[in-house]
């Protein structure tokens, strides 16, 4: 299986899925894509060996002429699956359509709480003893898709947005890859780490 990752950012969980996509794993990284290209994900990308490319949206006055870009770049790489990771951009119906059932993503929270931003922020404030991250099925509501996987972290009394933030990720950077390879072997059935 042929997996393409979108990024915005650091691309930490890129790093982590292309790291193991290897042996006898069904899939391999065909190609990174960000729509920032300043994103420090694409150099890594590169130093894995794998062809990195930035579609600044900013050269796009609409999102529609955007996505035709991103397009044009996945059908040369022909994926079977997309996995958006870090990736920042709302995708419109008519894009998140024609991948639907082969895109995945990860979001910071326990969905179907705290869809969007500042996810450890809202957890902190609400005083929940949990939190985490999800991998789901990307469809056209935001965040919202079938869950293929999620993993749960404590809330500590002195955690700040950061501490959370870091023990949260920790927990993507294993449940992105544990996810995927399931995923590229044709098992959806949802796995759930804590
Ligand atoms: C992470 O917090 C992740 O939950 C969200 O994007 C952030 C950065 O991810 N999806 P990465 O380091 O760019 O993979």
């Amino acid at each position: 299986k042929r997996v393409a990752i979108l990024i915005s950012g650091g691309g930490s969980n890129m790093v982590k899925l292309a790291e193991s996509m290897t042996g006898d794993h069904p899939a391999r990284p065909v190609l990174v894509l960000s729509n920032d290209p300043k994103a420090g994900g694409l150099d890594k990308a590169r130093t894995m060996g794998i062809p990195a490319q930035a579609v600044d949206h900013r050269r796009f006055e609409d999102r529609p002429g955007f996505e035709t870009a991103l397009k044009d770049q996945l059908i040369a790489a022909s994926p079977d699956i997309i996995c958006l990771a870090g990736f920042m951009r709302v995708l419109t119906p008519g894009f998140v359509k024609h991948w639907q059932g082969r895109m995945l993503n990860i979001h910071p929270s326990l969905l179907p709480k705290y869809r969007g931003l500042h996810t450890h922020k809202r957890a902190i404030e609400s005083g929940d003893a949990e939190h985490g991250c999800t991998v789901h099925e990307v469809t056209a509501e935001l965040d919202d898709g079938p869950v293929l996987g999620q993993a749960r972290v404590p809330i500590m009394a002195k955690d700040t947005v950061q501490t959370l933030t870091a023990r949260v990720l920790v927990q993507e950077h294993i449940l992105y890859p544990t996810v995927l390879r399931r995923f590229a072997a044709g098992d959806r059935t949802p796995v759930f780490l804590s």
